[in-house]
C-alpha cells in the first residue's frame, strides 16, 4: 500500500513547481539529444562551414635566391697587413661609410643591434657594444672569420666578395663601438695571413647572375638542339654508305648527333670508341655498335666529324 502511494501516474505539477529541482530529471534527456544532434551536425560539415579566405603567407622558398652581381674576376689586391694593427684615420673613416651602406640596416647605426631590417630576424643581429654569447668570436681573427664566411643558419651572410682591405676597415670601425681585444702582430701573422693569405692577394672567381647564367645555359643547349635536329635531317636524307652505317647502328639520331655536338666532337677516335661501346643505349646507339669492327666504328667517327663539321 505504502509503495502504490508513491508511484503518481500523473505529472503533479503543483508539486513540480514548489520543487523545481526535479524538473531537471524530466527534461535533461532532451538537452542531451539535442546537444548530441547539434555536435553530429557540427561534425558533420566541419570541412565545409569555414574557410580561409586570407592566402597564406609563407615564403617560397624556391624563389629565395641570394643574388650575385656580374663581376669580372681577378686578383684582390694584397694589403698591407701593417694597416691591421695600426689603423689609419683615413682607414676608419672609410670603414665606417662602409658600415653604414652595408652593416647597418640590420646592425644599426650604433652597432646596437637594432637596425631597421633587424625586425624580421631571429637570432637578431649581433649587439656589438655586448661582450657575451658571440658565435664566431670578438677577436679580429674572428670578426675576419664572420665576414669571410658569415653565420650558417642565421641572416649574417659571407662579405667574401668585399676586398680584404674594405673587410679590415669595417673591422676596425665595429671595434670603435666597445673595448675589443687588441690586434697582436702574432695573430695577423699566424692566424690571419696563414689562413687569409691577406698579404698574398686573393684570387676571385668571375661571377654572373643566376638569372643570366641559368638563360645563358638554356640558349646554349637550345642552340645545339636545333644544330642536332638539322644534321639529323640531313644524315636521314644522305644514303652514302657512311650514313647506313650510322643510321642502322643508332637508336635514335637526334639524340646520338645532340651526344655528339655536345660531348663527343672534342674527344680523340679511341675515347669516342670507348664511351660509345661502354654505354651505347644511354648515347642514342644500338647495342649492336658493340660488335662493329674498329674501322666501322672508326668510319662512324669520321662521319659525325665531318657532317657536323
Ligand atoms: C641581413 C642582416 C645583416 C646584415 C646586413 C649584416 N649582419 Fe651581421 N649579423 C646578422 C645576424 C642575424 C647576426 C647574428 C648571428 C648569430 O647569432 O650568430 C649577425 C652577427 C654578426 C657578427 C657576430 C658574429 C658572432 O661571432 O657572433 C658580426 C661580427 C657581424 N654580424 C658583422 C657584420 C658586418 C661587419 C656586416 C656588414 C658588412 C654585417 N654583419 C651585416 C645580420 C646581419
Amino acid at each position: 500500500m505504502e509503495n502504490k502511494k508513491k508511484i503518481e501516474s500523473e505529472i503533479n505539477y503543483k508539486a513540480l513547481i514548489k520543487k523545481p529541482i526535479r524538473l531537471f530529471g524530466l527534461v535533461y534527456i532532451y538537452f542531451f539529444v539535442v546537444a548530441l544532434a547539434i555536435g553530429l551536425y557540427y561534425l558533420n560539415v566541419m570541412d565545409t562551414s569555414s574557410f580561409n579566405t586570407v592566402p597564406g603567407t609563407s615564403l617560397d622558398t624556391l624563389n629565395i635566391i641570394r643574388e650575385v652581381n656580374t663581376k669580372v674576376g681577378g686578383i684582390k689586391p694584397a694589403m698591407d697587413l701593417g694597416l691591421i694593427t695600426n689603423p689609419t684615420a683615413n682607414l676608419i673613416a672609410s670603414g665606417k661609410k662602409q658600415y653604414e651602406a652595408v652593416c647597418a640596416s640590420c646592425h644599426g647605426n650604433d652597432g646596437k643591434g637594432d637596425g631597421v631590417a633587424a625586425v624580421a630576424l631571429n637570432p637578431k643581429p649581433r649587439n656589438f657594444h655586448d661582450v657575451q654569447g658571440w658565435t664566431n668570436g670578438r677577436s679580429f681573427y674572428d670578426l675576419y672569420t664572420t665576414l669571410n664566411n658569415g653565420v650558417p643558419g642565421t641572416g649574417m651572410a659571407a662579405y667574401e666578395f668585399l676586398p680584404p682591405e674594405e673587410r679590415v676597415a669595417i673591422i676596425h670601425y665595429l671595434r670603435t663601438f666597445a673595448d675589443y681585444p687588441t690586434v697582436t702582430e702574432g695573430e695577423v701573422k699566424d692566424k690571419l695571413d696563414a689562413t687569409y693569405k691577406l698579404s698574398a692577394g686573393v684570387v676571385d672567381p668571375n661571377n654572373i647572375p643566376i638569372q643570366k647564367a641559368i638563360t645563358l645555359i638554356s640558349d646554349e643547349n637550345q642552340k645545339s638542339i636545333d644544330l642536332a635536329v638539322s644534321i639529323s635531317q640531313k644524315i636521314e636524307a644522305d644514303s652514302g654508305d657512311n650514313a647506313i652505317l650510322f643510321k642502322n647502328n643508332v637508336q635514335n639520331i637526334e639524340k646520338a648527333v645532340y651526344v655528339y655536338l655536345t660531348k663527343l666532337n672534342k674527344i680523340d677516335y679511341d675515347s669516342f670508341a670507348q664511351t660509345i661501346v661502354t654505354d651505347p643505349v644511354a648515347l642514342g646507339y644500338r647495342a649492336s655498335v658493340i660488335n662493329l669492327l674498329d674501322k666501322d666504328l672508326q668510319s662512324i667517327y669520321l662521319y659525325l666529324k665531318q657532317i657536323s663539321g
